[in-house]
């Protein structure tokens, strides 16, 4: 698992010792918490660019699969410094993939995303859709799934790109904590917490309350569909796959704001300000595919369930895993 002590990844890890997989986690800790690797992962501190560690881990510890995490994935940085993320995510997956190819490892896994449709033509959206990232970090997402298709073909690579959609929601352990925080259910909670109004980003947009709709799925839901996943590379013919991941409903930010204040009983500071640039008014994610190609249910898919369990988190540790 590379980028195994983030957000995602080490929800992913946690998941897969449940299940009894032996894990090795790759991750440069350059935006992970060493905090948040679950006892039970063997841990290599390191990047997916420094090939002779990725190799050593790969053939040490006998890597059947790749559940590939790690990533740059701030879209507004992106647009500030596209190198970073050219390098980092794409250098560096294929970087991983020819590592992969000298250990004889076929099989991967890839952390997609949503940002690869850019401001989609309809909604739901299928994964027929074509690719039209409108940022930095959507292309980086894109030019590594042409490389899982191509390397796929050439070389017998079994690969399956999952495009999440809004990943939200924490376990009894591990939660989110970005350094800075974009994301709207953190600054929500925080917001609440401090009494440091959160801003809404517009409240203008063509949708029945103005505000933007989102597809939000459970970070547990999405470790579900990474097990599911990874077992089905294990039979998949050579080549890539794509499946979103998402809840399949949509749900506006004040209808967030106003599950955040059901969950925690207090109302949420806000104003509302301009629109943030580059934000599509509606992003919501067609599952069919998911459920037929992996036997995949979303399982907690309520925003209480999502809010509810980021709050508890967030009370656990108010300063997140750096506090
Ligand atoms: N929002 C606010 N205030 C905030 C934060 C967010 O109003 O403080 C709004 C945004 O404008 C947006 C919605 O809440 O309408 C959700 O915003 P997030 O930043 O939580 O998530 P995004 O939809 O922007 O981004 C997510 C992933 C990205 C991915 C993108 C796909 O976090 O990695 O979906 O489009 F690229």
């Amino acid at each position: 698992m590379t980028g195994g002590a983030g957000y995602v990844g080490s929800v992913s890890v946690e998941h897969l010792l449940a299940q009894g997989h032996s894990v090795t986690v790759l991750d440069s800790l350059a935006t992970g918490y060493r905090a948040a690797l679950p006892d039970g992962a063997s841990f290599v501190e390191g990047s997916v660019l420094d090939a002779g560690v990725v190799e050593r881990a790969l053939r040490e510890d006998g890597i059947e699969a790749v559940l590939h995490c790690a990533a740059r994935a701030q879209v507004g940085e992106s647009v500030a410094d596209p190198a970073l993320y050219y390098r980092e995510n794409v250098v560096g997956g294929v970087s991983l993939l020819d590592t992969m190819r000298r250990a004889g490892v076929t099989r991967i896994v890839f952390s997609s995303t949503a940002a690869v449709y850019g401001a989609p033509e309809s909604t739901p959206i299928e994964e027929t859709q074509l690719p039209r990232p409108i940022n930095p970090y959507g292309d980086t997402k894109v030019a590594f799934e042409r490389a899982l298709d191509w390397y796929g073909r050439a070389y017998g690579l079994r690969a399956l790109a999952l495009r999440y959609f809004n990943v939200a929601g924490a376990t009894e352990q591990r939660g989110e904590d970005h350094q800075p925080e974009t994301h709207l259910i953190p600054n929500l909670l925080r917001a609440v917490a401090t009494g440091e109004p959160v801003t809404i980003f517009g409240d203008d947009y063509p949708t029945p309350d103005g505000t933007c709709i989102r597809d939000y799925i459970h970070v547990s839901d999405l470790a579900d569909a990474h097990l599911a996943a990874l077992e089905l590379t294990g039979s998949a013919e050579p080549g890539l796959e794509v499946c979103n991941l998402g809840s399949g409903s949509g749900f506006s930010v004040a209808q967030v704001v106003e599950a955040a204040e059901r969950v925690t009983g207090r109302d949420v500071p806000r104003t509302v300000g301009p629109r943030r640039p580059g934000d599509p008014p509606v992003l919501v994610a067609s599952n069919e595919k998911a459920r037929k190609l992996l036997g995949w249910t979303p399982r907690r898919g309520t925003l209480e369930e999502m809010i509810g369990s980021a709050w508890r988190w967030r009370q656990g540790q108010p300063g997140g895993y750096g506090g």
